[in-house]
């Protein structure tokens, strides 16, 4: 046992009975204490500490961590250390790269993902763990651990462990239940963080909306009055052009039509909704789009289309193909020296109760990580100098939420942009 090991001195002494008992005791009261936390209104990253660490304390163990899990493309899942506290003479693992981004399966942890996934904990001594597990444990002088698995909602967010690398009783059947409650409320905050973040971010675009909605319509009207005076010099027969009118003129009217587009984008960006939508299938509106995609993808980006079977959708097909058009064009704007746009349609594996889900992938460079929060504001853009407007991704975002839908950036691995739209299944 390295020194380092040793647990701390105010873990009480695990040999006898009567301190199991008390340790049982300690872990209910840490685990309410830490419940009344995570209920209250902490985001994650308030709560995490002090709840890691009342619970590392009342169960005498040396480490305290929490996970996320991030599904992959493929099924197979990604997990990162987020949180953690140690005992006094513990190393720390939360700096260890080994731990972010780790493939489970590739890591020989399927037995994990598997057990975690069904709701279930991992318990037990490491030296009767699977011989793949134990290196990466062993390495953190992990002699027992204890894992419960995290849910927000139905999904798995990712697990909380408990590590012992000192000898210690082992854990009871009873303590097993109480850390779940744990792990529940902890999966509760996460859910209620991300609804009130989905929440407000609803209420901030509603609000963009009107105001677009307002800008739109005064600008329309201004338009008008434009339009009016361009036709009285081009198109007024009864008095003389005057020189260069006739030039002035085709500015303008360019100009107008430029000006019409955007107001058309600004009151569709205020009022999309499911105006019309009808039951259909996605695969077949996403192939009929696709002629229209290629041509706006232009002879350098290749766009290729795969369709699985999926559930059929309600949607205004319109609209549908202004979301692809839009996460097209984006695509094609990324890869000035060309590439590839693909797009998948197929039913939705983390959709519960069944939804298609459409992928839209692209071989650029990808949204930076400081970018990934913002690109669904409305007029958020980097292409100002190239005429963006930022409105695309918005739209895109108001479509696929008025009818519904959920949209996501991908995890950040593959390189280019990822967007994954998810719709729920007709009727
Ligand atoms: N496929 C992509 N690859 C890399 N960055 C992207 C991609 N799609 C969107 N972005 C980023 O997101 C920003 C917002 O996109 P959005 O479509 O909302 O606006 P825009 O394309 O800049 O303007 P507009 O759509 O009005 O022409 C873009 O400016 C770009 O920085
Ligand atoms: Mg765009």
């Amino acid at each position: 046992m390295p020194a380092s090991g040793a647990p701390p001195a105010s873990t009480p002494d695990e040999s006898s009975a009567a301190d199991g008992r008390d340790r049982s005791e300690a872990v209910v009261a840490a685990v309410a204490t830490a419940v009344g936390l995570m209920t209250g209104s902490l985001p994650e990253r308030e709560f995490a500490g002090p709840v890691l660490r009342l619970l590392g304390e009342a169960g005498g163990v040396s480490r305290v961590y929490v996970f996320d899990f991030q599904r992959q493309a493929d099924g197979r899942y990604r997990v990162s250390q987020r949180h953690e506290w140690t005992a006094v003479g513990i190393s720390a693992q939360i700096g260890n790269p080994d731990l972010q981004g780790l493939d489970l399966i590739e890591a020989g942890f399927g037995r994990w993902q598997e057990v975690l996934l069904r709701g279930e904990p991992i318990v037990g001594e490491i030296a009767e763990f699977p011989p793949s597990e134990r290196p990466i444990l062993e390495a953190q002088q992990i002699l027992s651990l204890l894992v419960q698995p995290v849910f927000a909602g139905a999904r798995i967010h990712g697990m909380i462990g408990f590590d012992a690398c000192a000898p210690r009783a082992p854990w009871s059947r009873f303590e097993v239940s109480v850390l779940r409650i744990a792990a529940q409320a902890w999966g509760a905050a996460v859910l209620r963080e991300e609804r009130d973040a989905q929440l407000r971010h609803m209420q901030r675009m509603e609000a963009m909306g009107r105001m677009a909605g307002g800008v739109a319509h005064d600008f329309n009207n201004v338009l008008s009055v434009v339009g009016g005076a361009v036709e009285a010099l081009q198109g007024e027969a009864a008095a003389p052009v005057p020189a260069d009118g006739e030039r002035y003129g085709r500015i303008l009217r360019h100009a107008l039509d430029q000006g019409r587009g955007l107001t058309r984008r600004l009151l569709e960006f205020s009022r999309p909704g499911s105006g019309h939508a009808r039951e259909l299938d996605l695969g077949e509106a996403v192939a009929r789009a696709v002629p229209l995609l290629r041509q706006a993808a232009g002879s350098r980006v290749r766009v290729e289309l795969e369709r699985a079977p999926a559930p059929r959708v309600r949607i205004d097909p319109v609209q549908l193909e202004q979301v692809l058009l839009n996460l097209v064009i984006n695509a094609r704007d990324a890869m000035p020296g060309g590439g590839r746009v693909r797009v998948e349609v197929g039913p939705d594996p983390a959709g519960p109760g069944g939804a298609a889900r459409l992928r839209v992938t692209d071989t650029g460079p990808g949204i930076p990580a400081g970018q990934r929060d913002r690109v669904f504001e409305p007029f958020f853009t980097t292409k100002a100098d190239r005429g963006g407007t930022g409105l695309g991704l918005s739209t895109v975002f108001a479509i696929v939420t008025g009818h519904g839908g959920t949209i996501v950036l991908g995890p950040a691995t593959g390189g280019g942009a990822e967007f994954l739209i998810s719709l729920p299944a007709a009727g």
